[in-house]
């Protein structure tokens, strides 16, 4: 595995913003206030926690964007406020999105949906057919989007490959990398220019908190926060503060749930009721070799297809006691959803096939339970399916 400098994330997360005064609080204090006072006369910026400059939301963009290595960061109301000001950022009227048809469903409604209302139109490209990049580029495409690991499969994408046209052509490359976490990957190291996070998911990492972020360039984050200010999608800054503690235990969060990802997959992987098993950790999966090139663990995201089909499914799911029917991911707790009935229920059932997500499969978020007991609760779905 690529590996990081030690000390790359503790600098970034425990890192002081400012030095601490004596008899000041060692845990930072919630601003929880919606203005600030103004000198009198006119002034260069005015605080206002709409504006996303509320203390505590700037310390939480500072820790993110050292964690990815970029300029600047923002964050903003959730995942989805993230995606959409991101992309309005660089968008306008009458251009262009290439867009990876392997994304989130919230991401591809509102591409289908709510761009063709303002004029922007999206082409969906598959990611194995890397000629189709380059031919449905077009003139007036002004960025790509891509979501690497994807749901639920957890596909790896080579950033570095398509970087190369995103650069050639001069338009930005923008990521969601929530699967990931900027602990297993950071996209601007491979060639990409802007990064998404659903914060909801691995950055607060407790199920507690819908938030979303974006890391780039300072150009680009300026672009998202006058978005931000008229569109309306702040950060209150009492989440911004439970983020903020949070984020204290990312890396050894995602530690343990790349440690156990791969342990659960493995072995799932050997269960005779299990048909196939998606994780990028394991060589059966078909990006394993760029997986371990490019990403600092494997995360704590499986999928895992069941030999007895959708009714296998449910009686497996009815029988888990520890682990939790729930959509959503990377929080401590395990969580398990069936992608039909969720995140790719807008599909039919011959398109979730084709994409890999047969009837009966199901996606597992592994929290930080003992992995053993996790393996034990598993054992009695399968019993049951
Ligand atoms: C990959 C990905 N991106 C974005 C989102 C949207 O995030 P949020 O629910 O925080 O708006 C999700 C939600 O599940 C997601 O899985």
């Amino acid at each position: 595995m690529k590996g990081r400098a030690p000390g790359a994330s503790t600098i970034a997360i425990h890192g002081d913003v400012a030095a601490r005064a004596p008899g000041s609080s060692v845990a930072p204090p919630v601003f929880q206030s919606s203005t600030f006072v103004s000198p009198f006369g006119p002034v260069d910026e005015v605080l206002y926690t709409r504006y996303g400059n509320n203390p505590n939301q700037l310390r939480l963009a500072e820790r993110l964007a050292r964690l990815e290595g970029a300029e600047a960061a923002i964050f903003v109301a959730s995942g989805m406020g993230a995606t959409a000001l991101a992309h309005l950022a660089v968008l306008r009227p009458g251009d262009h999105l290439l867009s990876s048809e392997w994304i989130y469903g919230g991401t591809r409604k509102l591409f289908t949906e709510d761009f063709a209302q303002l004029g922007i139109d999206v082409t969906f490209v598959n990611p194995d057919k890397r000629r189709d990049w380059r031919s449905r580029f077009r003139r007036n495409t002004r960025a790509i989007f891509v979501e690497t690991p994807t749901n639920p499969v957890m596909r790896v994408l080579d950033l570095d490959w398509l970087s190369v046209l995103t650069q050639e052509r001069g338009v930005p490359l923008i990521v969601d990398s929530t699967f990931a976490s900027p602990i297993n990957f950071r996209p601007l190291e491979h060639g990409a220019d802007v990064v998404i996070h659903s914060v909801t998911k691995y950055l607060n990492g407790h199920s507690d908190i819908i938030a979303g972020a974006v890391a780039g360039t300072e150009a680009v984050i300026e672009e998202v926060r006058n978005r931000m200010k008229v569109w309306g999608q702040a950060l209150d800054p009492h989440a911004a503060w439970l983020i903020e503690r949070g984020m204290k235990t990312l890396v050894v969060r995602m530690a343990r749930h790349n440690a156990t990802g791969l342990a659960v997959a493995q072995w799932l992987e050997a269960h005779p009721k299990v048909r196939r098993v998606a994780y990028p950790g394991l060589a059966s999966h078909p990006d394993h070799e760029l997986a371990k090139a490019t990403l600092d663990g494997f995360g704590g995201m499986v999928g895992v297809e069941l030999a007895g089909g959708p009714r296998a499914a449910e009686r497996c799911l009815k029988a888990l006691r520890l682990i939790t029917h729930a959509p959503s991911l990377g929080g401590v707790e395990s969580l398990v959803s069936e992608p039909r009935f969720t995140s790719h229920a807008a599909m039919t059932a011959e398109q979730r096939s084709a994409a890999g997500i047969p009837d009966g499969f199901l996606r597992l978020s592994l929290g930080l339970e003992d992995p053993e007991d996790l393996i034990a609760d598993l054992e009695r779905g399968l019993a049951a399916a």
